[in-house]
């Protein structure tokens, strides 16, 4: 259904929302050459949907590169992704389906959040898809929040978590952030916990926040707020990790896939 159509220059953009929760796809966008309008509808459509899917795009990693950097910094990555990075674009990693990228991409997680400053955005380009399967999907965690209870959102509101991550070399992360946060632009507030990064909450022991973190692990994911994605070579997804979670489908066997993959603009959740 289409919801808006608005002018960028000469081109044409249609915006269709995706699902009820989230989730939007822009056509009529190229992404090799977007004007400062083309930039605008795009961060509105972000703001408002969330997850925004950009069809047909044939971009080289020198294109798509060019345009993750109209949306901000690159995220400091740590060096267990910066080994997978692009040959001649380092801030691209190439997420195959294997490692690392597997071990974090297949449960359900809100972009580095075991780091102080998580990206406030990730992209995804598909690279090599597998003949079905291989989904992506999302999780409004504003709607995650605003489903609890009253009494429930007023206890949240002043607690923190622990998110941490581990690597076999030794290495790791590990940051403290508030339990609700709120979005910077529209001040909507959302959950913020997840279930590969966060262990427990501050001043709880790890036995003491399981059952309430097992509660939130399967509510914030419930179907009614999730758009699930279903990869089309051409397709650019963009998300905003203030307002979403995400989790990658592995369904499809040792076939290959590969996505490129840029976090961007690093922001301490508040
Ligand atoms: C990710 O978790 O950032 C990647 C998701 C995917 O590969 O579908």
């Amino acid at each position: 259904m289409v919801v808006a159509e608005m002018t960028a220059h000469k081109d044409t953009v249609q915006i269709n929302r995706l699902a009820g929760a989230l989730g939007a796809e822009l056509r009529g966008v190229n992404l090799a050459s977007l004007t400062v309008n083309g930039l605008a509808i795009l961060n509105k459509a972000l703001i408002d949907h969330h997850v925004v899917a950009v069809r047909d795009q044939k971009l080289g990693p020198g294109e798509f590169h060019a345009f993750t950097q109209m949306l901000g910094p690159t995220h400091a990555y740590p060096a267990a992704a910066k080994s997978m990075g692009h040959p001649d674009f380092p801030d691209i990693i190439r997420l195959f389906n294997t490692g690392y990228a597997k071990a974090v991409t297949q449960h359900w997680h809100s972009e580095a959040s075991a780091w102080p400053a998580p990206p406030s955005f990730t992209i995804l380009s598909a690279q090599i898809l597998p003949s079905a399967g291989g989904d992506t999907m999302f999780a409004n965690q504003h709607l995650a929040l605003e489903t609890l209870s009253p009494a429930l959102q007023q206890m949240l509101s002043s607690m923190r978590a622990h998110h941490s991550i581990a690597y076999a070399s030794g290495t790791g992360s590990e940051a403290v952030h508030p339990v609700v946060r709120t979005h910077p632009v529209t001040g909507r507030r959302a959950l913020y916990v997840n279930r590969y990064f966060t262990k427990h909450f501050e001043g709880m022991s790890v036995e003491e926040s399981r059952p309430l973190l097992a509660y939130f692990e399967a509510h914030s994911v419930r179907d009614e707020f999730v758009y699930r994605h279903r990869w089309k070579l051409g397709d650019v997804v963009i998300w905003d990790n203030r307002s979403v979670q995400h989790r990658a489908t592995q369904d499809y066997g040792d076939e290959d896939r590969l996505m490129f993959h840029v976090e961007i603009k690093d922001e301490i959740p508040a």
